[in-house]
């Protein structure tokens, strides 16, 4: 399972009768391997954030509670995703402009990442995405 592009990955709920239960695996329905997990969750719900791409770095991120708004930007098309169920996740492949808008009171977002922290990754300035893409 390769991929490059955004795409929202549909998860097998395995789940029965006592409740739902999904299950990550890394190139299964994570398309790379896992080096790194983190959450956001109390967010401030005035505040958006995210506004960066990243060179290398490939991410899925899932909405295990409340919803959230993403928007994402390949440079041609801007495309905005409304996260809101733990059975689907966003995957972000490199070279994509992220913004996160529309924070719920009870969000969390659990971030599945292809890479460990390296702020060397970050593109943070639009300009300078837009001029790479
Ligand atoms: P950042 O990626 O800028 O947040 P967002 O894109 O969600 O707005 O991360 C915020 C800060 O936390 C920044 O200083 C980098 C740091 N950070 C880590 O140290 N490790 C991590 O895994 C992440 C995601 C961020």
């Amino acid at each position: 399972m390769m991929m490059n592009k955004r795409k929202i990955i549909r998860f097998k709920d395995i789940g029965d009768v006592r409740g739902g239960l999904i299950s990550l695996e890394e190139e299964e329905n994570i398309p790379f391997i896992i080096k790194r997990v983190y959450f956001l969750y109390n967010p401030n719900t005035e505040m958006s954030r995210g506004f960066h791409a990243h060179k290398k770095l490939e991410q899925v991120v899932v909405c295990l509670k409340g919803k959230c708004r993403f928007i994402l930007d390949d440079g041609i098309e801007r495309i905005s995703y409304e996260l809101n169920k733990p059975t689907e996740g966003l995957y972000i492949g490199n070279n994509e402009w992220r913004e996160m808008h529309d924070f719920s009171d009870d969000c969390v977002l659990a971030v599945i990442a292809s890479e460990k922290y390296d702020e060397s990754d970050y593109i943070r300035d639009y300009k300078t995405f837009k001029s790479n893409v």
